[in-house]
Protein backbone atom coordinates (compact mmCIF):
# COMPACT_ATOMS: atom_id res chain seq x y z
CA UNK A 1 0.00 0.00 0.00
CA UNK A 2 0.81 3.32 -0.82
CA UNK A 3 2.22 5.53 2.37
CA UNK A 4 -0.60 8.10 3.28
CA UNK A 5 -0.55 11.92 2.92
CA UNK A 6 -0.05 12.13 6.80
CA UNK A 7 2.55 9.33 6.89
CA UNK A 8 4.95 11.36 3.63
CA UNK A 9 3.78 14.98 5.59
CA UNK A 10 5.40 13.24 8.84
CA UNK A 11 8.64 12.27 6.71
CA UNK A 12 9.07 15.62 5.53
CA UNK A 13 8.22 17.16 8.75
CA UNK A 14 10.79 14.97 11.32
CA UNK A 15 13.49 15.70 7.58
CA UNK A 16 12.80 20.07 8.34
CA UNK A 17 13.49 19.76 11.78
CA UNK A 18 16.50 17.53 12.24
CA UNK A 19 17.99 21.70 10.63
CA UNK A 20 15.56 24.00 12.41
CA UNK A 21 16.54 25.29 15.84
CA UNK A 22 13.95 24.81 18.51
CA UNK A 23 12.47 27.81 18.22
CA UNK A 24 11.33 27.66 14.47
CA UNK A 25 10.28 24.09 14.68
CA UNK A 26 6.68 24.74 15.28
CA UNK A 27 5.96 28.07 13.25
CA UNK A 28 2.33 29.30 14.66
CA UNK A 29 1.58 31.22 10.92
CA UNK A 30 2.25 29.97 7.40
CA UNK A 31 2.34 32.53 4.56
CA UNK A 32 1.53 31.31 0.60
CA UNK A 33 3.61 33.85 -1.59
CA UNK A 34 1.30 34.07 -4.41
CA UNK A 35 2.60 35.13 -7.74
CA UNK A 36 5.21 38.05 -7.56
CA UNK A 37 4.89 38.16 -3.96
CA UNK A 38 7.73 36.35 -2.94
CA UNK A 39 8.88 39.88 -1.48
CA UNK A 40 6.71 39.08 1.73
CA UNK A 41 10.13 37.07 2.61
CA UNK A 42 11.49 40.21 3.08
CA UNK A 43 8.78 40.18 6.62
CA UNK A 44 10.86 37.53 7.81
CA UNK A 45 13.89 38.03 10.29
CA UNK A 46 17.15 37.56 8.04
CA UNK A 47 19.25 36.56 11.34
CA UNK A 48 18.43 33.11 11.82
CA UNK A 49 16.43 32.19 8.88
CA UNK A 50 16.55 28.73 7.21
CA UNK A 51 15.67 28.60 4.14
CA UNK A 52 15.30 24.95 1.38
CA UNK A 53 14.38 25.03 -2.25
CA UNK A 54 11.57 23.15 -3.05
CA UNK A 55 13.97 20.50 -4.73
CA UNK A 56 15.47 19.84 -1.75
CA UNK A 57 12.32 19.14 0.50
CA UNK A 58 11.50 15.62 0.74
CA UNK A 59 7.86 15.48 -1.06
CA UNK A 60 8.13 19.15 -2.69
CA UNK A 61 7.85 19.66 -6.57
CA UNK A 62 10.30 21.61 -8.54
CA UNK A 63 7.91 24.76 -9.31
CA UNK A 64 7.91 25.62 -13.38
CA UNK A 65 6.36 28.83 -13.45
CA UNK A 66 8.41 32.32 -14.15
CA UNK A 67 8.33 34.37 -11.13
CA UNK A 68 7.90 31.49 -8.76
CA UNK A 69 11.29 30.84 -6.99
CA UNK A 70 9.73 27.77 -4.73
CA UNK A 71 11.33 27.68 -1.29
CA UNK A 72 10.45 27.24 2.09
CA UNK A 73 11.45 29.53 4.66
CA UNK A 74 10.95 29.30 8.65
CA UNK A 75 11.73 32.04 10.67
CA UNK A 76 10.70 34.71 12.72
CA UNK A 77 8.60 37.45 12.14
CA UNK A 78 10.13 40.90 12.12
CA UNK A 79 9.08 42.85 15.41
CA UNK A 80 6.70 40.65 16.49
CA UNK A 81 9.47 37.60 16.64
CA UNK A 82 6.48 35.09 16.01
CA UNK A 83 7.59 32.04 14.30
CA UNK A 84 6.58 31.54 10.60
CA UNK A 85 7.08 29.41 7.89
CA UNK A 86 6.58 31.19 4.53
CA UNK A 87 6.17 29.14 1.07
CA UNK A 88 7.38 31.05 -2.08
CA UNK A 89 5.89 30.14 -4.78
CA UNK A 90 3.29 27.08 -4.89
CA UNK A 91 2.54 24.20 -6.89
CA UNK A 92 -0.45 24.57 -9.31
CA UNK A 93 -2.79 22.18 -11.13
CA UNK A 94 -1.94 23.13 -14.64
CA UNK A 95 1.21 22.33 -14.37
CA UNK A 96 0.52 18.54 -14.62
CA UNK A 97 0.91 18.15 -10.33
CA UNK A 98 -1.72 15.65 -9.50
CA UNK A 99 -3.97 17.89 -6.61
CA UNK A 100 -2.09 15.20 -3.68
CA UNK A 101 1.15 17.29 -5.02
CA UNK A 102 -0.82 20.58 -5.33
CA UNK A 103 -1.84 20.12 -1.59
CA UNK A 104 1.08 18.46 0.06
CA UNK A 105 2.91 21.60 1.32
CA UNK A 106 -0.36 22.64 3.03
CA UNK A 107 -0.31 19.16 4.57
CA UNK A 108 2.79 19.70 6.24
CA UNK A 109 1.94 22.67 7.29
CA UNK A 110 -0.70 21.25 9.69
CA UNK A 111 1.58 18.40 10.77
CA UNK A 112 4.72 20.81 11.37
CA UNK A 113 1.82 22.51 14.22
CA UNK A 114 0.61 25.56 11.88
CA UNK A 115 -2.74 27.10 13.61
CA UNK A 116 -3.46 29.50 10.84
CA UNK A 117 -3.01 29.67 6.91
CA UNK A 118 -2.68 33.35 5.12
CA UNK A 119 -2.51 32.58 1.64
CA UNK A 120 -1.88 35.31 -1.48
CA UNK A 121 -2.58 34.90 -4.98
CA UNK A 122 -2.83 36.83 -8.57
CA UNK A 123 -6.47 36.88 -9.55
CA UNK A 124 -8.19 38.66 -12.18
CA UNK A 125 -10.75 40.91 -11.65
CA UNK A 126 -14.27 39.70 -12.85
CA UNK A 127 -16.15 42.67 -10.26
CA UNK A 128 -16.39 45.93 -12.26
CA UNK A 129 -16.10 47.75 -9.54
CA UNK A 130 -12.12 46.44 -8.67
CA UNK A 131 -8.93 47.64 -10.66
CA UNK A 132 -6.14 46.59 -10.84
CA UNK A 133 -3.81 46.38 -7.59
CA UNK A 134 -6.67 46.32 -5.48
CA UNK A 135 -6.71 43.76 -2.65
CA UNK A 136 -9.71 41.28 -2.47
CA UNK A 137 -10.21 39.42 1.18
CA UNK A 138 -11.66 36.28 0.21
CA UNK A 139 -14.85 35.35 1.84
CA UNK A 140 -16.01 32.04 -0.11
CA UNK A 141 -15.07 30.26 -3.30
CA UNK A 142 -16.73 28.38 -6.47
CA UNK A 143 -14.28 25.24 -6.56
CA UNK A 144 -15.18 24.55 -10.55
CA UNK A 145 -12.15 22.29 -11.06
CA UNK A 146 -13.54 20.57 -7.55
CA UNK A 147 -17.33 20.38 -9.02
CA UNK A 148 -15.79 18.38 -11.69
CA UNK A 149 -13.78 15.91 -10.16
CA UNK A 150 -10.59 17.29 -9.62
CA UNK A 151 -10.98 17.59 -6.11
CA UNK A 152 -7.78 17.80 -3.54
CA UNK A 153 -10.14 15.29 -0.99
CA UNK A 154 -11.51 12.59 -4.07
CA UNK A 155 -10.19 9.01 -2.70
CA UNK A 156 -9.52 7.50 0.55
CA UNK A 157 -10.13 10.09 3.71
CA UNK A 158 -7.01 10.60 5.81
CA UNK A 159 -8.92 10.63 9.55
CA UNK A 160 -5.53 11.92 10.82
CA UNK A 161 -6.24 15.04 9.13
CA UNK A 162 -9.86 15.22 9.54
CA UNK A 163 -13.54 14.02 8.73
CA UNK A 164 -14.46 12.66 5.32
CA UNK A 165 -17.38 15.11 4.89
CA UNK A 166 -16.19 18.63 5.96
CA UNK A 167 -18.19 21.66 6.09
CA UNK A 168 -16.83 24.38 4.05
CA UNK A 169 -20.03 27.05 4.72
CA UNK A 170 -17.30 28.76 7.09
CA UNK A 171 -14.26 27.81 5.68
CA UNK A 172 -13.45 32.06 5.47
CA UNK A 173 -12.58 32.37 9.08
CA UNK A 174 -14.73 35.83 10.05
CA UNK A 175 -12.85 36.88 12.76
CA UNK A 176 -9.50 36.76 10.35
CA UNK A 177 -11.55 38.64 8.23
CA UNK A 178 -12.74 41.71 10.90
CA UNK A 179 -8.68 41.52 11.67
CA UNK A 180 -7.97 42.22 7.95
CA UNK A 181 -10.26 45.63 8.27
CA UNK A 182 -9.03 46.72 11.09
CA UNK A 183 -5.20 46.05 9.79
CA UNK A 184 -6.15 47.81 6.23
CA UNK A 185 -7.51 50.97 7.78
CA UNK A 186 -4.09 50.67 10.11
CA UNK A 187 -2.28 50.69 7.48
CA UNK A 188 -3.97 53.64 5.18
CA UNK A 189 -3.79 55.68 7.74
CA UNK A 190 -0.18 55.25 8.36
CA UNK A 191 0.48 55.10 3.86
CA UNK A 192 -2.54 56.53 2.32
CA UNK A 193 -2.88 55.43 -1.31
CA UNK A 194 -5.74 54.81 -3.68
CA UNK A 195 -5.51 51.23 -3.54
CA UNK A 196 -8.53 49.98 -2.45
CA UNK A 197 -9.67 46.79 -0.36
CA UNK A 198 -12.68 44.52 -1.10
CA UNK A 199 -14.50 40.91 0.17
CA UNK A 200 -15.51 39.05 -2.78
CA UNK A 201 -15.76 35.44 -4.39
CA UNK A 202 -12.61 33.66 -5.86
CA UNK A 203 -13.20 31.09 -8.78
CA UNK A 204 -10.87 28.26 -9.00
CA UNK A 205 -10.64 27.13 -12.50
CA UNK A 206 -7.59 24.40 -13.91
CA UNK A 207 -5.96 26.84 -16.39
CA UNK A 208 -3.22 27.26 -17.62
CA UNK A 209 -5.49 29.41 -20.55
CA UNK A 210 -6.62 32.84 -19.44
CA UNK A 211 -10.58 32.76 -19.78
CA UNK A 212 -12.50 33.64 -22.86
CA UNK A 213 -14.70 36.39 -22.50
CA UNK A 214 -17.67 34.17 -22.34
CA UNK A 215 -16.19 32.20 -19.75
CA UNK A 216 -15.20 35.61 -17.66
CA UNK A 217 -19.05 36.40 -18.40
CA UNK A 218 -20.55 33.05 -16.88
CA UNK A 219 -18.10 33.39 -13.85
CA UNK A 220 -19.45 36.59 -13.18
CA UNK A 221 -23.09 35.56 -13.39
CA UNK A 222 -22.70 32.78 -11.30
CA UNK A 223 -21.20 35.16 -8.41
CA UNK A 224 -17.75 35.07 -8.76
CA UNK A 225 -15.74 38.60 -8.10
CA UNK A 226 -12.18 37.14 -8.91
CA UNK A 227 -10.62 34.38 -10.86
CA UNK A 228 -7.92 32.16 -10.17
CA UNK A 229 -5.17 28.93 -10.86
CA UNK A 230 -4.39 28.55 -7.47
CA UNK A 231 -5.38 28.25 -3.79
CA UNK A 232 -8.51 26.92 -3.16
CA UNK A 233 -6.98 22.94 -3.14
CA UNK A 234 -4.58 24.60 0.03
CA UNK A 235 -7.78 26.47 1.44
CA UNK A 236 -10.04 23.07 1.32
CA UNK A 237 -6.92 20.91 2.84
CA UNK A 238 -5.95 23.38 5.28
CA UNK A 239 -9.68 23.66 6.28
CA UNK A 240 -9.91 19.54 6.36
CA UNK A 241 -7.34 19.78 8.78
CA UNK A 242 -8.68 22.07 11.19
CA UNK A 243 -6.40 25.27 10.09
CA UNK A 244 -7.56 28.64 10.30
CA UNK A 245 -7.44 30.37 6.66
CA UNK A 246 -7.18 33.95 5.55
CA UNK A 247 -6.60 34.45 1.89
CA UNK A 248 -6.17 37.61 -0.23
CA UNK A 249 -5.81 37.78 -4.18
CA UNK A 250 -4.50 40.76 -6.03
CA UNK A 251 -5.98 42.04 -8.66
CA UNK A 252 -3.51 41.95 -11.36
CA UNK A 253 -5.53 42.00 -14.41
CA UNK A 254 -9.01 43.05 -15.07
CA UNK A 255 -11.18 40.40 -16.85
CA UNK A 256 -12.61 40.99 -19.98
CA UNK A 257 -16.22 40.72 -20.05
CA UNK A 258 -17.11 42.26 -23.23
CA UNK A 259 -18.38 40.09 -26.34
CA UNK A 260 -16.24 39.44 -29.07
CA UNK A 261 -17.08 42.27 -31.39
CA UNK A 262 -19.01 40.27 -34.44
CA UNK A 263 -18.63 39.51 -37.55
CA UNK A 264 -20.54 42.20 -39.74
CA UNK A 265 -19.81 44.72 -37.03
CA UNK A 266 -19.79 48.29 -39.28
CA UNK A 267 -18.13 50.05 -37.22
CA UNK A 268 -14.76 48.03 -37.85
CA UNK A 269 -15.60 47.71 -41.42
CA UNK A 270 -12.36 48.72 -43.44
CA UNK A 271 -9.49 48.36 -40.29
CA UNK A 272 -6.56 46.46 -41.19
CA UNK A 273 -5.65 43.39 -39.88
CA UNK A 274 -3.58 45.09 -37.11
CA UNK A 275 -5.89 47.94 -36.51
CA UNK A 276 -8.23 44.89 -35.77
CA UNK A 277 -5.92 43.19 -33.90
CA UNK A 278 -5.25 46.29 -31.56
CA UNK A 279 -9.36 46.49 -30.81
CA UNK A 280 -9.15 42.80 -30.16
CA UNK A 281 -5.93 42.89 -27.91
CA UNK A 282 -7.31 45.50 -25.11
CA UNK A 283 -7.81 44.45 -21.87
CA UNK A 284 -6.19 40.52 -22.80
CA UNK A 285 -4.60 39.12 -19.53
CA UNK A 286 -0.64 38.18 -19.74
CA UNK A 287 1.62 36.76 -17.24
CA UNK A 288 4.28 39.95 -17.51
CA UNK A 289 0.88 42.21 -16.60
CA UNK A 290 0.18 39.84 -13.57
CA UNK A 291 3.79 40.01 -12.31
CA UNK A 292 4.29 43.98 -12.75
CA UNK A 293 1.08 44.71 -10.56
CA UNK A 294 2.03 42.27 -8.02
CA UNK A 295 5.30 44.18 -7.90
CA UNK A 296 3.78 47.73 -7.58
CA UNK A 297 1.18 46.17 -4.83
CA UNK A 298 3.82 44.00 -2.80
CA UNK A 299 4.65 46.72 -0.61
CA UNK A 300 1.03 47.09 0.41
CA UNK A 301 0.20 43.40 0.53
CA UNK A 302 3.92 43.34 3.09
CA UNK A 303 2.39 46.12 5.47
CA UNK A 304 -1.23 44.07 6.05
CA UNK A 305 0.28 40.52 6.70
CA UNK A 306 2.73 42.35 8.71
CA UNK A 307 0.34 43.89 10.94
CA UNK A 308 -2.19 40.95 10.75
CA UNK A 309 -0.12 38.32 12.19
CA UNK A 310 1.05 40.87 14.80
CA UNK A 311 -2.33 40.35 15.77
CA UNK A 312 -2.76 36.66 15.48
N1 LIG B 1 -7.48 34.34 -14.83
C1 LIG B 1 -7.01 33.28 -14.16
N2 LIG B 1 -5.95 33.34 -13.37
C2 LIG B 1 -5.32 34.53 -13.23
C3 LIG B 1 -5.77 35.67 -13.91
C4 LIG B 1 -6.91 35.57 -14.76
O1 LIG B 1 -7.36 36.54 -15.39
N3 LIG B 1 -4.94 36.69 -13.56
C5 LIG B 1 -4.02 36.17 -12.69
N4 LIG B 1 -4.26 34.86 -12.50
Amino acid sequence: MLPTAFHRATETVTHLRRKLPQHLATPRVAIVCGSGLGGLVDLVDAEGREEWKYEDVPGFPKSTVVGHAGKLVFGTMSETKIPVVLLVGRAHFYEGHSMDTVTFATRVCKVLGVETMLLTNAAGGLNSAYEVGDIVCLNDHLNLAGLVGFHPLRGQNEEDFGVRFPPLSDAYDLSLRQLAYTSWQQLRTQQPSNRKMHEGVYAFVAGPTYETRAECRMLSNLGADVVGMSTVPEIIVARHSGMRVLAFSLVTNKAVLDSVPKGDDPSLQGLSREQLAERLSRGVANHEEVLEAGKQAAIDMQGLVLRIVGQL
